[in-house]
C-alpha cells in the first residue's frame, strides 16, 4: 500500500481522533486513561508535540499518526521520543514501518541525534519486535512500570536508536 506522509493540518482531526481513542480505551500500549477526553488527547497529540504528521492512503483517508517531540530539555533535548498509531483496520501493512522510518529522517532534520521510547508494553510484541526490526536497542525494563487494562501491572521496555544519517536518509 503506498502511504504518503504529511504534517497534520486542523482539518485532519476528526479522522485522527476516533483513531487515537479506539487505541488508547483499550488500555494496552500508551498510559493515556482508557477513558480520556477528546480534549486531552488533542492537546497530548497535537500541542505538545514539537510536529504532528499523519499516514494516508492511496485515496487520502488517514490510516495512522506520529508525532515527534524532544524526550527531555535542555541538556536532554537532543534526544527525541515519538509516538506512533496505526488504525487497527490498517495494521501489518508496514505503516508503522514507514511512519517510523520518517520519523528517524525528520528527527534529523530537526538536529535530534537519537530517539528514545520511555514506555514500550512488554506485552506489545508486535510493536517491540517492529521497534528491534528497526534497529532500537533494549536499554532497560521498568518492572510493572505499565498498568494493563486487562493484564494488571506488566513491565515497560525503554528502547534507544542512536541516529545515523548514512542509515537514515534525510
Ligand atoms: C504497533 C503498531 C504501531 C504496528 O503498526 P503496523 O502498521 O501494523 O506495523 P507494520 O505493518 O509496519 O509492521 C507490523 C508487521 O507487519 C509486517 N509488514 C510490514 N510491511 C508489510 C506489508 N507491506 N504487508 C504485510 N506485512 C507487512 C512487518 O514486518 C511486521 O511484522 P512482524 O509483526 O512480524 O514484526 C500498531 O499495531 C498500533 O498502532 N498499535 C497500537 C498503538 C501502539 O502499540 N503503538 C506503539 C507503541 S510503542
Amino acid at each position: 500500500m503506498p502511504i504518503t506522509i504529511r504534517p497534520i493540518t486542523a482539518t485532519d482531526w476528526p479522522a485522527v481522533w476516533p483513531i487515537l481513542q479506539q487505541t488508547f480505551a483499550s488500555g494496552d500500549s500508551y498510559p493515556f486513561p482508557p477513558d480520556s477526553s477528546e480534549a486531552d488527547i488533542r492537546h497530548a497529540w497535537l500541542d505538545v508535540p514539537q510536529q504532528t504528521f499523519v499516514a494516508c492512503a492511496e485515496d487520502g483517508a488517514i490510516v495512522g499518526t506520529y508525532y515527534i517531540k524532544p524526550n527531555q530539555t535542555g541538556l536532554g533535548s537532543h534526544v527525541c521520543n515519538c509516538g506512533y498509531v496505526v488504525a487497527p483496520a490498517a495494521s501489518g501493512r508496514g505503516i508503522a514501518t514507514t511512519m517510523c522510518v520518517h520519523s528517524q529522517a525528520t528527527a534529523l532534520a530537526l538536529g535530534f541525534r537519537a530517539m528514545q521510547f520511555n514506555l514500550v508494553v512488554a506485552t506489545n510484541t508486535r510493536a517491540v519486535r517492529l521497534w528491534r526490526h528497526l534497529g532500537f536497542e533494549q536499554v532497560g525494563v521498568l518492572p510493572g512500570a505499565f498498568r494493563h487494562a486487562r493484564l494488571g501491572y506488566v513491565d515497560a521496555l525503554v528502547l534507544f536508536k542512536t541516529l545515523s544519517p548514512q542509515e537514515v536518509k534525510v
